[in-house]
């Protein structure tokens, strides 16, 4: 049996994954998929697409990919558009699409890598609830799951877009949560630290990056896509109902907040 026999009220249900190429997203996707929900993946890079469209096919449920630029503004309405043609509701947003920065301290930022890292991390998932929760108040239900970062909880030196951006994450979680209170519509997000996914791999994080994190985390090692995957596929669910506007953490024990 898997876990997903404990979220078999999802069944049926329709969920849009951004980033859903990469490491979390994909294991999102596929972990939504498993407990019956058909997804709709947004991704850049439409080849690492298909192939987790593949694999949601071969879990027995329904895809369909959206390649494009999450910071297009016309990328959100088509992605709520696509889920409501081809699977005629909208339950659930993953907002995970994002990106590191440059390892730069702050003051020495190009004004336009800050205004790209707040696009892409913050100002997208902005955009995709503006397109996504008129639906989900016509249905008096959602679920929202913003993904931010540890570093938006406590800044994180030499990322001072990236920290700022999920830092606004935070926020918004905050706010549309009590917005959307009484309209069925839950917003959570997600706070992971050291995830094994790509963005490990990108050229900011070298060795000392990686040892001087890892030195902070309890547990003593990365966390897998997996592991934020369980936890986001929970609070997609009608499980939750008396939390909103919260962050939950994915630390290893790193966060005591
Ligand atoms: N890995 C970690 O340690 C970690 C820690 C904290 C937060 N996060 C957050 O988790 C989320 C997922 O990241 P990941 O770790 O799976 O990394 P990843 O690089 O494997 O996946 C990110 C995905 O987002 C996509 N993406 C990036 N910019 C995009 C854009 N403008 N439009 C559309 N798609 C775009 C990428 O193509 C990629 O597939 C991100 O929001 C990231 O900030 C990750």
């Amino acid at each position: 049996m898997t876990n997903s026999a404990r979220l078999t009220e999802i069944d049926g249900h329709v969920a849009i994954v951004t980033g859903a190429a990469g490491g979390i997203g994909r294991a999102t996707a596929l972990r939504l998929a498993d407990a019956g929900a058909s997804v709709v993946l947004v991704d850049l890079v439409a080849e690492s697409l298909d192939t987790v469209a593949d694999e949601v096919t071969a879990l027995g449920s329904r895809a369909v990919t959206l390649v494009g630029d999450v910071t297009d503004d016309e990328l959100a309405p088509a992605a709520v558009k696509l889920a409501l043609d081809t699977f005629h509701r909208l339950d659930i947003l993953v907002n995970n699409a994002g990106m590191g920065s440059e390892q730069v301290p702050t003051w020495q930022i190009d004004p336009a890598v800050w205004r790209r890292d707040l696009e892409v991390n913050l100002t997208s998932q902005f955009v995709m609830a503006r397109a996504a929760v008129p639906v989900m108040i016509e249905a008096g239900y959602g679920r929202i799951i913003n993904v931010a970062s540890a570093a938006g909880m406590e800044g994180h030196a030499m990322a001072g877009g990236y920290a700022a951006a999920k830092a606004g994450v935070v926020a918004m979680t905050k706010t549309m949560g009590k917005e959307l209170a009484k309209h069925g519509v839950i917003v959570n997000a997600i706070a992971p630290a050291l995830i094994n996914s790509r963005m490990l791999h990108e050229p900011w994080f070298t060795d000392e990056v990686r040892n001087a994190l890892l030195s902070r985390i309890p547990m003593g090692r990365v966390g897998e896509p997996e592991e934020v995957a369980e936890l986001i596929a929970y609070l997609a669910s009608p499980a939750v109902t008396f939390t909103t506007g919260h962050v939950f953490d994915l630390s290893g024990g790193r966060a005591t907040y």
